[in-house]
C-alpha cells in the first residue's frame, strides 16, 4: 500500500480586494500518493499558483482559506511552531514560478544553498558545501565550485531556475510543489530539468505537484492530471484516460489548442475563443459556459459538481453535457439546431464555434 502524501479537502481561497471578494480557489479536493506526480493544467489566472502557495501555507495578507490540508497524515493547522519550520523546510518544498522569488539578490549562491541544510539537517559548513556542489551537479550546472561563489544576477535565467530547484531538493523533501518550473526556459533545458525531477521522484519516492499551462508537458510527466479553470477542478483523471477519453469540453478545447506532432507544421492551433470569467463577479452556473460548445440552459443555472464513476482511477468531470456521452451529443445537436449555444455563441453547420 502506498501512503497518501497529501490530502486536500474542499479548499476555498478568497481574497479581499478594493473591488470586492475574489474567490481564487473554489472547493478543490485532492489526494496524492507517495511517489505520484499530479499535474495541474489550466490557462493563466485559473488559480494554480494560489492553490500551490496555499498548500505551503503562504497566503497573501488579504487572503483567507477554508478547507483542510493534510501532509503525511498531519493537518497543517495543527502543527506547532517548530514542527512547521521542519515541515515547510524539509518535508515540503516549493519551486516558485519566478526563481527570483526564492533567491536573495545580495547573497552568494553558496550561502543560500547551504543555509537550509545547516539549519535543518544540522550539517557542518564543509559538509553542507560538499552537498551543495553535489546538488548543483545533479541539476547539471557546470563548474559548480565557481557558481557557488557567484550572486544570482551573475547567472542566466536557466541557471537560476536550476539553483532554485537544487535549493528545493536540498533537504530531500517528501513532497515537491513545482509551479511552472520550466516555463521561462528553452526546450532542451526544460527537458533536462523535468528529467531530473522525474529521476528524483523515482529514486526518493518524492510526490510531486507539477503546475504547467502545457498539456504536452503534463502528458509526458504526470500519473494524473487535474484541469483547473476559474478556481475549480473541471476534470481529474489518470493521464491516459484524460487524453483518450476526455469528458470536459474545456479539456477538449485545451487539447485542441496544443501542437500535435502528427500535424503538418503549418497547421494552425485553435485558440479557445473568449476569456475566463471575472472572478470578482463569477457566473452563477458553469464558469466555462460562456466559451463552451456544449453549453445549454441548465449550465447557466448552477455549477456542475465534479462527478464521475467511482472507478479505481477516479476519473471525474464537472459537466452536465460531457464530451462523448449521449448528454453531450444531445447538447451539441440542440445548439446546432439553434445555431448558437445557450450563452449566444454562434456555431457553424458542423458544430464549431465561429
Ligand atoms: N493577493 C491577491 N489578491 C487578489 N487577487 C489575487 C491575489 N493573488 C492572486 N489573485 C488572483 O487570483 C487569481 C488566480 O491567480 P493565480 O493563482 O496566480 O493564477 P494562475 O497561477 O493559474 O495563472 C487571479 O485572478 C489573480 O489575479
Ligand atoms: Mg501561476
Amino acid at each position: 500500500m502506498t501512503e497518501t502524501m497529501l490530502r486536500v479537502n474542499d479548499l476555498v481561497v478568497d481574497f479581499s480586494t478594493p473591488s470586492g471578494n475574489l474567490r481564487a480557489v473554489d472547493g478543490v479536493s485532492l489526494e496524492l500518493s507517495e511517489g505520484e506526480t499530479f499535474a495541474i493544467v489550466g490557462e493563466s489566472g485559473s488559480g494554480k499558483s494560489v492553490f500551490a502557495r496555499t498548500l505551503i501555507d503562504l497566503l497573501a495578507g488579504n487572503g483567507s482559506r477554508s478547507g483542510s490540508i493534510e501532509v503525511g497524515g498531519r493537518n497543517i493547522d495543527e502543527l506547532t511552531r517548530s514542527e512547521r519550520k521542519h515541515f515547510f523546510g524539509v518535508e515540503v518544498a516549493m519551486v516558485f514560478q519566478d526563481p527570483m522569488t526564492s533567491l536573495n539578490p545580495v547573497k552568494r549562491i553558496d550561502a543560500q544553498l547551504t543555509e537550509a541544510m545547516r539549519y535543518h539537517l544540522d550539517m557542518s559548513k564543509s559538509e553542507a558545501k560538499d552537498r551543495a556542489i553535489w546538488l548543483l551537479k545533479q541539476v547539471h550546472i557546470p563548474s559548480p565550485e565557481k557558481r557557488l561563489r557567484q550572486y544570482p544576477h551573475e547567472l542566466s535565467g536557466g541557471m537560476r531556475q536550476r539553483v532554485v530547484i537544487a535549493m528545493a531538493l536540498a533537504c530531500e523533501p517528501r513532497l515537491l510543489i513545482a509551479d511552472e518550473p520550466t516555463t521561462a526556459l528553452d526546450v532542451t533545458v526544460q527537458k533536462s530539468i523535468l528529467d531530473l525531477l522525474d529521476e528524483l521522484r523515482v529514486d526518493r519516492k518524492m510526490s510531486m505537484i507539477l503546475i504547467t499551462h502545457d498539456l504536452g508537458v503534463a502528458r509526458g510527466r504526470a500519473d494524473r492530471i487535474g484541469v483547473m479553470y476559474a478556481g475549480r477542478m473541471m476534470e481529474v483523471g489518470a493521464t491516459e484516460a484524460l487524453f483518450s477519453d476526455m469528458r470536459h469540453p474545456y479539456t477538449q478545447a485545451l487539447l485542441d489548442s496544443i501542437p500535435n506532432p502528427a500535424m503538418p507544421s503549418h497547421s494552425r492551433l485553435k485558440p479557445i475563443p473568449g476569456r475566463p470569467p471575472n472572478l470578482l463577479d463569477p457566473p452563477k452556473g458553469c464558469a466555462f459556459a460562456a466559451r463552451c460548445r456544449h453549453a445549454r440552459y441548465d449550465c447557466l443555472e448552477e455549477a456542475p459538481p465534479l462527478d464521475g464513476p467511482d472507478g479505481p482511477e477516479g476519473h471525474r468531470w464537472a459537466c452536465f453535457h460531457p464530451v462523448g456521452t449521449p448528454e453531450g451529443e444531445a447538447a451539441l445537436a440542440a445548439n446546432l439546431q439553434d445555431g448558437e449555444t445557450a450563452t449566444g455563441l454562434p456555431m457553424n453547420e458542423v458544430g464549431e464555434l465561429v
